[in-house]
Order: structure tokens, then sequence, then C-alpha cells
């Protein structure tokens, strides 16, 4: 189930819900929150999704021939954000295996925590397609503002921002630069720390996934 406030949607599923609280966890492995990572991202991709066309056509089963539906349109845009885009990444593509994928490098000054761009690698075809732009954290929404700058100039026909956990500050941020953005998470936590970091959240999500630190 999704709860649904302007442009806001929380997959509050229990599955989602229950792989979330697992990832959270100081003590899960570097193993157990990738794959959780996959799983979860699989699962929201199912929500993400919901409003894709389908058109019908004629297909015959071993019994007879029937009009069945499937997806229409041109290929999904998935654009992760480096490096932590990559576990949602992987669980979209799960599910979408056709789409077309794109990546930005973005770091967080660490002094002003803006975003700096050190990588842009676009699939030729952005304009007229529907984007998912895909980041576990959406915390302080600079990186995702400025990596909705990047794809808009493109011309593309639609963006959805999909993360794990957002932080109301980040949420505030992105609607109100994006304001046409819907954004997907698993949860919105409580505040963002001095540092830019989600509460309670659940860490540096590179780190976790990567076991780097
Ligand atoms: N990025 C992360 O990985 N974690 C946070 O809490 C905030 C931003």
């Amino acid at each position: 189930m999704t709860q649904h406030h302007d442009t806001l949607h929380v997959i509050d599923h229990p599955l989602v819900q229950h792989k979330l609280t697992l990832m959270r966890k100081k003590d899960t492995s570097t193993n157990s929150f990738r794959r959780l990572l996959n799983e979860l991202s699989t699962l929201m991709a199912y929500e993400v999704t919901r409003d894709m066309p389908v058109q019908h056509i004629e297909i015959e089963t071993p019994m007879e021939t029937m009009l069945a539906p499937v997806i229409d349109g041109k290929k999904l845009v998935l654009v992760s954000i480096l490096r932590a885009g990559g576990g949602i990444l992987d669980g979209v593509l799960n599910v979408v295996p056709g789409a077309r994928v794109g990546h930005i490098g973005l770091y967080r000054d660490p002094e002003t925590l803006q975003a700096v761009e050190y990588y842009f690698k676009m699939p030729s075809e952005v304009a007229e397609r529907d984007v998912i732009l895909v980041d576990p954290m959406l915390a302080t929404g600079n990186s995702v503002v400025a990596a909705v700058n990047r794809v808009k100039a493109l011309g593309p026909r639609s963006i959805k921002f999909m993360c794990l956990l957002a932080a109301p500050e980040g949420v505030k941020t992105l609607q109100q630069a994006h304001p046409d953005v819907q954004i997907y998470t698993a949860a919105v936590d409580r505040e963002l720390n001095d540092h830019g970091y989600i509460l309670p959240g659940l860490g540096d999500a590179g780190d976790r996934i990567f076991g780097t630190k």
C-alpha cells in the first residue's frame, strides 16, 4: 500500500517496512544489507511503475487467441546517482530488464553539503521518455535537485525519484525545486544531523552497500 501526500508516496507495504528495519540495524552485515536493498528495491519498483501505459496485443495461448496487455511506449530510463544508487538500480532492473540506464556522479562537499558533479553519462534517447532517478537517501536534497536539473535539460516526458529513506528537509527542498517530480520512499525519518546524515536513518548507504568506511 502507498500513502500519498502531494508528490510524496510512502510505500508502507509490510514486506518493504520489514526489510527496511533489518537494513537500519547496525549489526546487519554488508552481504545482508546488499541483498535486502535489492529485494526492497524490486518491491518498491512494483509501486513506482504502477502507472506505466499498457497496450493490448493479439497472442495465441495453447487454447485460443486473445488480446493481452503488454507495456506500451518507449523504454524507461533509469538514472542512478553514484555510488549508492547502484543498489537500487539492480533491484529495479530485476523487473524492468529492458530499461536504458544513465549514471550521474555527485559527491557532497562536506563543508557546504552542496552537490559537486564528477560524472555524467546518459543513454542517447532520454527525450520524451519516462525517467526514474534512484538514490537510497534523500538527505539535504541538494544532489537530487542537481541531478533532476541535469536530466530535465534532456527533455524527458516525466521524472520520478525513488529512494529508501527521506528526511523532511530533503523532501521539502526537492518539492520546492521540482514540484512536478513524484517522490517514492519507504519512510520519512525525523531529521538531518549537522553533517547531513538522516536520523534515525541507517548510516552511510554507500559504506553499508560496499563495506567501506
Ligand atoms: N547519505 C547517506 O548515505 N546517509 C545519510 O544518512 C545521508 C546521506
